[in-house]
């Protein structure tokens, strides 16, 4: 490079400088104003540097006098189309920005962000974005109605569960104050079932607001999952031999978990009383516990006939109990066993399933080990 080239450089870079400097004043005044502002200040900015550069290199004697007026002019001409050009862009981004503004206001006033309108890539990912955080919020409220009408539910059919038996030992007390009854023993038996069912249940909603209220505090511990088993087998015998049900346990080696034992001995139990409860006379209920590579497994295989399939992802919920009408039976919980379950074994982050087996079902406990 020779030196009046140099020189040519560095008076364009200088000139140059000012008028980016200018333009940074005047988009910094404008910082709040549309962003047409800004974009027409740009075009004006590249111009205008043009033309400084132009007369301080004239000033240097680089250019004639007459050069100078036609470059003057021409830059004038090109600048005032180059203004108007970055106008017109402006507008568009403008108008890109308010059909983005009238979604986001759609998506305030009605909870969903509407689909399509297309633009620069900026504003599609705020879209996407946009339109994603729409999905999760109708998600979240989606759940939120879901359990806001099982919570509903749930009161109306415990209120339900409880006022059978509760009118039953009113009749019955009644009964035995006006001494009207020729054998009140009987009545003494029927009465304290009915009380330690309605105990039960009281027992298992307290369990449930515990587990939903996210004030269930685990105890854990190391707990060979096979004993466990054992326990509850053991626990529920007297009720299958009584009902004539041949109820088993196998254990595939030592597995050992960590968890609360009292709250996973009372999952498992729910589990295998409901198994024993639905496999009729001279069926079998089978208990395997098997350790997998990062997992233990716990399957109650029971000869309940199946499940309809359209239920199977129902009976988890709370206070499902099936099509059968709900009228309360001596052995009949109020539908919270398998949600109590459930709960119990998320809290020790596992996993619970139920699948239909030939002639009956399985329910499925995966824990991590
Ligand atoms: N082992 C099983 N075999 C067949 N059906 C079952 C079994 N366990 C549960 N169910 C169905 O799921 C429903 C909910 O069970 P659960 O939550 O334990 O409530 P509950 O025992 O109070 O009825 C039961 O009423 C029954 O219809
Ligand atoms: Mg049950």
């Amino acid at each position: 490079m020779t030196s009046d080239q140099l020189l040519i450089v560095a008076i364009s870079f200088g000139c140059s400088a000012v008028v980016c400097l200018v333009g940074a004043g005047l988009v910094w005044v404008l910082r709040r104003r549309s962003l047409r502002w800004g974009i027409a200040v740009v075009a004006l900015v590249a111009v205008g540097s043009f033309v400084a550069a132009l007369m301080g290199t004239a000033r240097a004697m680089f250019l004639s006098a007459h050069d100078l007026q036609v470059a003057v002019w021409v830059s004038v001409v090109a600048g005032t189309v180059s203004v108007l050009f970055a106008l017109v862009v402006g507008q568009l981004v403008v108008r890109w920005s308010r059909v983005l503004r009238d979604a986001a206001r759609e998506f305030g006033t009605r909870g969903s962000f509407p689909a399509g309108a297309r633009g620069p890539a900026e504003f599609d990912e705020l879209a996407a974005e946009l339109r994603r955080t729409s999905e999760r919020l109708n998600e979240a409220q989606g759940r939120e109605r879901q359990l806001e009408t099982s919570r509903r539910e749930l009161v109306a059919w415990v209120s339900h569960d409880l006022r059978t038996p509760l009118a039953g030992l009113r009749a019955m007390t009644e009964a035995l104050e006006d001494e009207m009854v020729a054998e009140p023993a009987t009545y003494y038996t029927q009465m304290r079932s009915e009380v330690t069912r309605m105990t039960r249940m009281v027992d298992d909603l307290f369990e449930l607001s515990r587990i939903h209220s996210g004030t269930l505090q685990l105890s854990l511990q190391e707990v060979s999952l096979g004993d466990l088993v054992s326990e509850t087998v053991a626990g529920a015998s007297p009720v299958a031999r009584e009902r004539g049900v041949r109820l088993g346990g196998r254990a595939e080696g030592e597995t050992l978990v960590t968890a609360d034992p009292a709250e996973l001995s009372r999952a498992l139990s729910n589990l295998v009383t409901n198994a024993v409860r639905h496999t009729p006379a001279d069926g079998e209920v089978v208990v395997r516990v098997r350790a997998g590579e990062s997992t233990a497994e716990v399957s109650i295989d029971d000869e309940c006939g199946g499940i309809p399939t359209q239920d199977l992802a129902r009976v988890f919920d709370v206070a499902w109990r099936g099509n059968h009408a709900r009228t309360p039976t001596a052995d009949s919980g109020a539908g919270l066993g398998l949600a109590i379950v459930r709960g119990i074994v998320e809290a020790h982050r596992g996993t619970v399933s139920v699948t239909n087996l030939s002639d009956g079902c399985r329910f499925l406990v995966t824990l991590p080990v």
